[in-house]
């Protein structure tokens, strides 16, 4: 039943496989196919195969909910993992004249309400978008934080009062939810009383009035179709320009083995919050196995190289210290993780061929510190009530749901799947590809990689 359903689907886009190929130095070829389950990227094909049969086109996912012409596919797009890339955003806006829906000052604009009267203020006023990808988020102050705004250096000069923070974040993908423990980079979404489907279902109705400024909230039948749909959808990397198809030669890449990967929260959790109580197995990444023994096919270095840089985000030791949430966190089964712990890459990337983490986890590995604040980013001044305290930040990340100081620059660790389909990477896009990811971790936990160790992880990332 399974098995046809996934047949099915592949049949259907059998040809758009084909036309992806032979489009490979076109990347616009499926650039409007909201059908398209394959689509070129930066190192070869990356697809999605939904569980539950074709893409219906008629699903609310497709549909423009609110008022201002958007659908939750203006922003999701599946050529592009299901996010949208700069690329992409860049080109519509020429298409468009900057007019297309993805451009409205409610959210895709550095400033709410920006001014886009004209050509040239259209490209100004959306200059985030256009670079980066990312969408203003913007949160009050929370009710009874333990701080306040106290300034905000803002490059766009917005004028906003200090009540409320605009946070400028990449689009999450909209696919391989299954694999979710929490929902949006501060799982404001999330709650300890709600399951994800629930979740989900509450944060279509939020996308609609919020991104899409519909004036009434979905109907229950709407979220349910759109989360349905959604949660049926698994994508991942399934040709690699070098490597060849992920799936061969006994590797196990590529949305269908994904679709079929278990998934429960706390599986193979590292501080032993896994229900089964089964122990934390550091090798959570396994679907390139069968590669690391080279067999002498014109491949094999590729393929080699994909293992060895599956090994070393298994098993590469990295000291883990100064990151709030992990480091001198005591959990709810009591343990607490010390001030400085050797892990690996999948210490925090646990969630077994998916690469989240499997509890809900805000971590902060310094993303949004003032010293890695770029120019275009604002940087906001946080002022603690009871001590006065200062910090600085690019973005408040959870502590702007909980208000709590502690959770100042803390995000979740998304879904490591169809990575290479969705630069730039982090919260704000910071990372331009995986090689400034790979250099991001480098240096923030100062690993001593070497450039082939480097390389090699940066196959194995892009082959997921
Ligand atoms: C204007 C662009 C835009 C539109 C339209 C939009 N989204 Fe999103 N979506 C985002 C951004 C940005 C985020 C991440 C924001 C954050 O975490 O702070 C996101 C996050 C999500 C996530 C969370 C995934 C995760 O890993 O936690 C889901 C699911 C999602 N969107 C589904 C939808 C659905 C369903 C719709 C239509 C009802 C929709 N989106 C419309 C921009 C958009
Ligand atoms: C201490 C926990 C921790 C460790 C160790 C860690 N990560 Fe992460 N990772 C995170 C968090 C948290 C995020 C999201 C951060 C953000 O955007 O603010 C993230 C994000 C990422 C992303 C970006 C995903 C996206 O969609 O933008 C990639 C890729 C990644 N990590 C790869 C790695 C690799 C490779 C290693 C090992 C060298 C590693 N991580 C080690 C916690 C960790």
């Amino acid at each position: 039943m399974f098995k046809t359903a996934v047949n099915a689907w592949v049949a259907v886009c059998a040809c758009s496989l084909i036309a992806s190929f032979a489009a490979q130095t076109n990347p616009q070829a499926h650039e409007d196919d909201t059908t398209a389950l394959t689509a070129p990227d930066a190192s070869g094909i990356v697809r999605t195969v939904n569980i539950n049969g074709p893409i219906d086109l008629n699903n609310p996912f497709f549909k423009p909910l609110g008022t201002n012409g958007r659908s939750c596919s203006t922003c999701h797009r599946p050529a592009q993992g299901w996010t949208i890339t700069p690329d992409s955003v860049r080109r519509r806006f020429q298409e468009s004249r900057g007019l297309d829906p993805i451009f409205r000052t409610n959210d895709g604009s550095n400033c709410a309400g920006a001014d886009v009267s004209t050509l040239p203020k259209r490209k100004a006023a959306f200059s985030m978008l256009l670079n980066k990808g990312l969408i203003r988020v913007g949160i009050d102050v929370p009710l009874g934080a333990e701080f306040v705004i106290e300034a905000v250096d803002d490059p766009y000069g917005c004028g906003a009062p200090l009540t409320a923070a605009s946070m400028y974040r990449r689009v999450l993908p909209s696919t391989n939810l299954r694999f979710l423990s929490a929902v949006m980079w501060d799982g404001r979404e999330s709650s300890a009383a709600t399951t994800i489907l629930e979740d989900l279902a509450h944060q279509a109705s939020d996308a609609t009035t919020g991104h899409s400024q519909a004036s009434l909230d979905l109907t229950a039948q709407e979220a349910a179709d759109i989360v349905a749909f959604e949660s049926g959808l698994f994508t991942a990397q399934a040709v690699d320009k070098d490597a060849g198809v992920l799936h061969r030669a006994g590797a196990l890449g590529g949305p269908t083995a994904l679709s079929q990967q278990p998934f429960f929260i706390g599986v193979n959790d590292p501080i032993g919050l896994n229900p089964t109580g089964a122990p934390f197995d550091s090798r959570a990444f396994t679907l390139f196995d069968a590669w690391a023994s080279p067999r002498h096919d014109d491949r094999y270095r590729a393929r080699t190289a994909i293992a060895r840089g599956q090994e070393l985000f298994n098993t590469k030791p990295i000291t883990i210290s100064r990151v709030a949430g992990l480091n001198n966190e005591t959990f709810a089964n009591g343990v607490t993780v010390p001030a400085t712990i050797t892990g690996t890459c999948t210490t925090c990337h646990d969630a077994p061929n998916a690469g989240d983490h499997s509890v809900k986890a805000p971590l902060n590995i310094g993303l949004s510190d003032a010293s890695r604040r770029t120019p275009d980013l604002p940087l906001y001044t946080l002022r603690r009530l009871s001590t006065g305290d200062m910090v600085q930040t690019t973005d408040p990340g959870r502590a702007m749901v909980t208000g709590k100081w502690a959770d100042i620059g803390k995000f979740k660790g998304p879904i490591l799947r169809g990575l290479a389909a969705r630069a730039p990477y982090f919260h704000n896009g910071s990372a331009a590809s995986l090689k400034e990811v790979v250099d991001f971790y480098d240096t923030r936990f100062g690993i001593g990689l070497t450039p082939r160790e480097k390389a090699d992880l940066v196959a194995f990332l892009r082959a997921l």
